[in-house]
Parts: C-alpha cells; sequence; structure tokens
C-alpha cells in the first residue's frame, strides 16, 4: 500500500498509471492534470474512492504550491512515490529541415520537460521526505541513451531527446544530494508505447508503426512493436516495486536495464 502523485494523467501512460495503481484499494492515487475538467479520459476513474483529480502545471508555481498543499491536507501532509510522467514530445523535425524560428520554438520544451519535472519535485519534496517509500521516478526516454541513438541512427527529435537526457542528469544530482536523506531517484523509460487512443482526435491506424517497425526489426529480432500504455505501466510499476537505494540515480528501461524495446 503506497500513496503516489502521477504527473501528467490525463492520457497516454499517465492515466494509466492512475488505472493500474487505483485498481488496488490499498493504494492512494493523485492524478496531476492541467485541466481536470478537460480530462475526458480521466473523468470515469474519479469515482474511484482512492483517486484524487489535482490540478497542475510544472511550469506554474502557483499551482504546483497549491497543488503540495492539497496533496499534503489529504494526505496528512506525506507522499511516498512521485511519477514525473508529463512531458511534451515535440514536431520531431530534423535539424537541417527546421529555421532559425522553429528551433527556437522547439527549445521551449527545455522549460516544460525539464525546468518543469526539477519544480515539481521542489515543491513535492517536503511531502516525500516523509513518506514512507520516499522515491522520485522520473519517465524519460531512451533517445537519451547515446549508444541506443547511434544503434538506431536516429536523427529526429533532437530537442526532446536533449530534454530527457538533461532531466536525466538532474536525477542523477539530486540521487547524490539527497542519499543521506535516504529520498530515491530514478529515470525509467516506458518503452516504445502507443498512447494514441487517448489522444485528440485518437489516431488508431497501427500502419503508422509499419516504417519504424521495418528498420528496428533487424536491429531487434525480438521487437514486436509498440506496448500498451497498460503493458508498459505494468512493467514501470514493477521496477519501481525493485528499485532500491543501490539504484538510486540510474536510468533503466521498462526491462529494468538497458534494454529500450
Ligand atoms: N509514448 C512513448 O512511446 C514514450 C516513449 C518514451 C518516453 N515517453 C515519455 O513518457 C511520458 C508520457 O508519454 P505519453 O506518450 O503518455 O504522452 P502524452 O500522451 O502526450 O501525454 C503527455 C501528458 O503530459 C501532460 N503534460 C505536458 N506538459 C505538462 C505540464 N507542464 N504540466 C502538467 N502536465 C503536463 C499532458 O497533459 P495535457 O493533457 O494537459 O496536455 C499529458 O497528460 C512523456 O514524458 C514521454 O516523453 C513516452
Amino acid at each position: 500500500m503506497a500513496s503516489y502523485l502521477v504527473v501528467g494523467a490525463s492520457r497516454g501512460i499517465g492515466l494509466a498509471f492512475v488505472k493500474q495503481l487505483s485498481a488496488n484499494p490499498q493504494n492512494k492515487v493523485f492524478a496531476g492534470v492541467r485541466n481536470v475538467e478537460s480530462s475526458i479520459h480521466l473523468q470515469p476513474l474519479l469515482s474511484r474512492p482512492n483517486v484524487h483529480a489535482v490540478k497542475l502545471d510544472m511550469t506554474n508555481l502557483v499551482s504546483l504550491e497549491a497543488a503540495a498543499e492539497e496533496v499534503a491536507r489529504i494526505n496528512n501532509g506525506k507522499l511516498d512515490i512521485l511519477i514525473l510522467n508529463a512531458g511534451l514530445t515535440g514536431s520531431g523535425k530534423l535539424f537541417n529541415d527546421s529555421t532559425y524560428d522553429e528551433i527556437i520554438e522547439e527549445h521551449s520544451m527545455l522549460t516544460n520537460n525539464v525546468l518543469g519535472p526539477v519544480l515539481t519535485i521542489k515543491a513535492f519534496l517536503p511531502l516525500i521526505s516523509q513518506g514512507s517509500q520516499k522515491k522520485i521516478i522520473a519517465v524519460s526516454s531512451a533517445n537519451a541513451d547515446t549508444e541506443f541513438i547511434l544503434t538506431i541512427e536516429s536523427g529526429m527529435g533532437a530537442t526532446y531527446t536533449a530534454t530527457n537526457a538533461a532531466l536525466n542528469a538532474y536525477i542523477t544530482k539530486f540521487s547524490v544530494q539527497y542519499r543521506q536523506e535516504g529520498i530515491i531517484f530514478r529515470s525509467i523509460c516506458p518503452g516504445l508505447v502507443d498512447t494514441g487512443a487517448t489522444q485528440d482526435p485518437p489516431i488508431l491506424d497501427q500502419s503508422r508503426y509499419e516504417p519504424m517497425m521495418k528498420k528496428l526489426k533487424p536491429l531487434f529480432p525480438d521487437f514486436k512493436g509498440p506496448l500498451t500504455p497498460e503493458q508498459s505501466v505494468d512493467m514501470v510499476l514493477e521496477v519501481i516495486d525493485k528499485t532500491t537505494m543501490a539504484d538510486s540515480g540510474t536510468f533503466v528501461s521498462h526491462n529494468g536495464n538497458k534494454e529500450w524495446l
């Protein structure tokens, strides 16, 4: 039994975290979303007595402080596990095809994907330090693993990749800083996950993965294609569960190692 805050719970992987975690009535799950009313996929889960929607924008200090106060009030000043799942993926455009303006525009993702989680950690550290598990998990991406980039020869999404690499660096630095206080930090990649069903509008056409599969299959013969959010989250939750202080500061996949697919 534990208390969790899932940041970015309106759709995709974050929504699946809330769904799977709250299936255990012993857990208390805070679903952090920018807009509770418009989070239509989350709404049905709010009837579960152990799910609490919390309005939270990672880049807004007023919102973060109000969210931390609300969680503290409902959960006696503590939180066991913080899951920093929220993030933007950007256009994925190649550098060569981007104008100066587009590069600058994409760069704003650093504010959302790097500064956002860092501010969120700052807001919730007092609650985590009172929790029984004291775990802070950043949902990162295999894109931040340089060997993986070179293996799959992917030059796309450089800014998104940079945000994941920077977030991982923060997680490792914080792990060192907070080791004595017993707070565990870890970055985990959820694998390749098809979140199309909860996009607006939904994207259900699986054929969009065909070119990617063609490229990845020869490199990773065992790779069977994207995971569902539920499959990914089950695996990530197992990794979180097994994570101890000995793992603090590391970056692993949903397999609990450096197998990214
Ligand atoms: N899907 C994959 O294959 C994959 C692979 C590797 C890593 N990841 C990582 O996994 C995480 C979740 O991915 P996903 O595919 O589920 O993404 P998604 O479907 O696009 O959902 C992103 C979530 O982040 C929220 N969000 C964005 N900025 C926010 C902010 N400033 N404050 C609060 N919430 C914010 C969004 O909320 P709104 O509804 O308000 O926009 C939404 O709930 C991301 O960090 C992504 O980089 C995904």
